[in-house]
């Protein structure tokens, strides 16, 4: 079961910054999870909130500012404790560093309350010219996006982000449209999930599983992995098995 480290080692430290990138890889983790959003110059930007404010020392949003002003903003509003300032990553910044880790990467397309233009393309472009499409993977919670991701990068994985409450004929679903894994809430999964993705042949991965006695579930019920805000934790307690 892999251990996907949600927006870095986000536990610990500030969310979809290249520390938490770093530190997520040094915690033994198998791959890594990351949002993605497009500014006001048209540049593929690492960053989970369409709105500024919670994470991100800024307001208004990121779509409104360009880069040069997004990168000015404090990602580590969080963790003030820890680090004075860290900045808002490229995905450009975050590929050509993830092109030499030994990691893959799972990109959240964040079009469910935004629809950026082009955020498809741009994206495939970067992956591309880092030549990544072998340890990239796509996932969003508008499918459409992921539709469009299998055109433009079809020997890359996407996965179905479905909200808490799940949803019926998951298995089929996901295959139908040829989305190799459902990315459920982790408390969304019941027993006819769990079948009709058997029966599919979709690999789940769930989220946001940060204690061990969801991880054991996980583990028991043959998850592809987790996407987890504590990566080192979930790495010593699979170590363990
Ligand atoms: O990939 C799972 C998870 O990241 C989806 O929710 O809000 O944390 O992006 P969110
Ligand atoms: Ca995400």
């Amino acid at each position: 079961m892999k251990v996907i480290a949600h927006r870095g080692y986000s536990g610990k430290y500030p969310e979809n910054t290249m520390l938490a990138f770093e530190k997520a890889v040094e915690a033994g983790c198998d791959e890594i999870e990351l949002d993605v959003h497009i500014t006001k110059d048209g540049q593929v930007v690492v960053c989970h909130d369409e709105i500024l404010g919670r994470a991100v020392d800024g307001a208004g949003a990121v779509k409104d500012h360009t880069y040069d002003e997004l990168r000015r903003m404090n990602a580590a509003k969080l963790f003030p404790q820890l680090t004075e300032f860290e900045r808002i990553p490229l995905f450009d910044e975050y590929c050509a560093w993830a092109a030499g880790q030994p990691i893959s990467t799972n990109v959240e397309l964040k079009t469910g309350f935004y629809y950026y233009e082009d955020i498809e393309e741009k994206t495939a472009e970067i992956v591309k010219k880092y030549g990544l499409q072998e340890r990239m993977m796509f996932s969003s919670f508008n499918h459409v996006s992921l539709l469009r991701m299998k055109q433009l990068l079809p020997e890359c994985g996407c996965g179905a982000l479905i909200s808490r409450f799940g949803m019926g004929n998951a298995g089929y679903y996901c295959s139908r449209y040829g989305f190799e894994y459902y990315h459920p809430d982790y408390a969304g999964v019941t027993d006819e999930i769990l079948e009709s993705c058997r029966q599919y042949g979709i690999q789940i991965n769930a989220w946001t599983v940060n204690d061990m006695e969801e991880l054991s579930r996980a583990y028991e019920r043959g998850y592809a992995g987790v996407i987890t805000n504590e990566p080192l934790a979930c790495r010593e307690w699979l170590d363990k098995r």
